[in-house]
């Protein structure tokens, strides 16, 4: 096969849920179409229960599953898919913004009982900022839940995106019927409990007798009316308009009995895009260049702590990866080679000697990767839209074993590079400040300095509401606002300047103030 066909079967894409909407369900059971498991219940969620919270024992057991299970590629009908799994759990947000810089689509899964949950709301926001396309799946179908023009009401104002229904249930709950296809004028039929390859009845359009025999007449008639308001109320499906992000196929189902999955995927490798372009600092790159390109958007410990290598998660985006080659490692400016890049096959990580673009390779890494760092031939390439955020909570970490300070030195710094939580230095006390997104980091922190690096730590409170970078175009202001505000500023790990905001007024207050400095909240400007 040629590099452009293997570009062109190729589809990564990421799915993204509100915790217990059915994303774990989804995934294995597209795994199970792509024969890449076996039997149902295979695929461990990667998701840290919420009764998980001072249990450190789940919170590795987790971290080791989400390891295996981080990406997961198969092969069906000809096309080679690679599903970028996100952490559910709330804190963990980060790390889903993350795994979404390298997806090139993605699959909402919505609860039909729920509807959009807050989680979704936010995940969406981050697809919508970089236009990637999105498909709707509404899941449990089998339950009794919202009416589905109610939904894609809700959806559409709470996700701020267009939709058109590709199929429409028959019922709901106990009285679910199936689901009749917009997309290919197909009936499918569901059997509560059967968990096979679903069974579909070819008709001849909505006014096909067949439908009244099957569904009994009163359900068809029902949907001939839905029917008729969908056409009135939704666009007809465009592909471009989807791939350009500004149209979302709705599909409905019920991903625990396996039901409208088959059809969701059929869709999804006709419509989904192949490995898209992506933009660096310095030009934009195309996945059919000639020469290899790819950027880092996830670091992984190794979960034995005898061995403290990790594993760094690349997304390539041009040019062919390959095994034992020389490439430069841009930040470093140096050249490095790896003897043991690793392929993800659904749970199973073998090595790799080849890497097309779309794909993900895992590279053994002893401390010298940092989120977004970019690997070339040579050109100096810096990836775009890889940002931190400005995080919400924040503690101050003190050593709390004098004999270690080494150890511990080195622990935070490698979790900051991993993209853990972010580290600030007040700039008159000294004083390490962790900040985070989530409650959770802060054990998770302290756990991993005491079992990876042999350090400990302790926190201590801080006032402080929000952290932003700031820039300013008049180095005079600058100068003056670092002279009167220099004990609410640190710097970052890279050594740019930070406001530290007590409270929102305060922050408020200098935003009013100092009209000339520029304050931003993510690490992207
Ligand atoms: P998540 O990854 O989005 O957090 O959700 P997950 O797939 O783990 O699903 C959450 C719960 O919803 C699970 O039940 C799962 O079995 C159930 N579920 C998923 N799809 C459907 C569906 O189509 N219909 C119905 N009725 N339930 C569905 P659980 O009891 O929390 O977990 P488990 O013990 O079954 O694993």
């Amino acid at each position: 096969m040629g590099f452009q066909q293997e570009i062109e079967r190729r589809r990564t894409f990421a799915i993204i849920s509100h915790p217990d909407a059915g994303k774990t369900t989804l995934t294995e059971k597209l795994l199970l179409y792509g024969g890449a498991i076996q039997i149902a219940g295979a695929v461990k969620s990667n998701k840290i229960k919420k009764t998980a919270t001072s249990d450190f024992m789940e919170i590795e057991k987790q971290r080791g599953i989400s390891v295996a299970t981080s990406v997961m590629g198969f092969e069906y009908d000809g096309f080679k898919i690679n599903i970028l799994d996100t952490p559910g759990h709330k804190d963990f947000q980060e790390d889903t913004y993350r795994t979404l810089t390298a997806a090139d689509s993605v699959i909402v899964v919505i609860d039909v009982a729920k509807g959009v949950e807050p989680q979704t709301e936010k995940l969406v926001e981050v697809c919508r900022m970089r236009n990637i396309p999105i498909i709707v799946f509404i899941n449990k179908l089998d339950r009794f839940g919202k009416d589905g023009f109610e939904l894609l009401d809700e959806i559409e104002q709470k996700l701020h995106i267009r939709v058109t229904p590709l199929s429409w249930p028959i019922n709901m709950g106990t009285n679910f019927k199936g689901v009749y296809s917009i997309f290919e004028d197909k009936l499918n039929l569901f059997t509560p409990g059967k968990q096979t390859i679903e069974e579909y009845v070819e008709i001849n359009g909505l006014n096909d007798s067949k439908l009244d025999e099957i569904v009994s007449a009163k359900d068809a008639d029902k949907l001939r009316e839905e029917m008729e308001m969908v056409t009135e109320v939704y666009p007809k499906f465009n592909k471009q308009t989807y791939l350009d992000g500004n149209i979302s196929p709705v599909f409905f189902g019920s991903a625990l009995n396996n039901f409208g999955v088959m059809e969701l995927l059929n869709c999804f490798i006709q419509i989904a895009p192949n490995p898209l372009p992506y933009e660096t600092q310095e030009r934009v790159v195309r996945p059919e260049e000639d020469t290899f390109t790819g950027f880092v958007f996830k670091i992984h410990a190794n979960l034995d702590p005898n061995h403290r290598d990790r594993i760094a998660f690349v997304r390539v985006t041009s040019g062919i990866f390959k095994r034992n080659e020389f490439y430069t490692h841009v930040r470093l400016d140096k050249r490095v080679r790896f003897s043991s890049p690793t392929a993800f096959m659904a749970q199973k990580k073998s090595v790799i000697d080849e890497v097309y673009p779309g794909d993900i390779v895992g590279l053994h890494d002893t401390g010298s990767f940092k989120i977004g760092d970019s690997l070339t031939e040579g050109e100096m390439l810096h990836f775009k839209g890889i940002p931190s955020f400005s995080p919400e909570l924040f503690k101050y970490i003190e050593n709390a074993d004098p004999m270690k300070s080494k150890q511990l030195a080195k622990g935070i710094d490698q979790l900051m590079d991993e993209g853990v939580a972010q580290l600030f230095v007040g700039k008159t006390s000294g004083r390490k400040i962790i900040g985070t997104v989530g409650a959770l980091q802060f054990e998770v922190i302290q756990h991993r300095l005491l079992h990876e690096y042999g350090a400990s730590c302790r926190y201590e409170h801080i006032t402080l509401f929000k952290t932003a970078w700031i820039t300013s175009k008049k180095k005079a202001a600058l100068d003056e606002f670092v002279s009167r505000k220099g004990s609410s500023l640190a710097v970052d790990k890279e050594g740019r300047l930070v406001f530290l905001a007590e409270s929102k007024y305060a922050l408020d207050l200098a935003m009013d103030k100092y009209k000339d400095i520029e304050f931003h909240f993510t690490s992207e400007f």
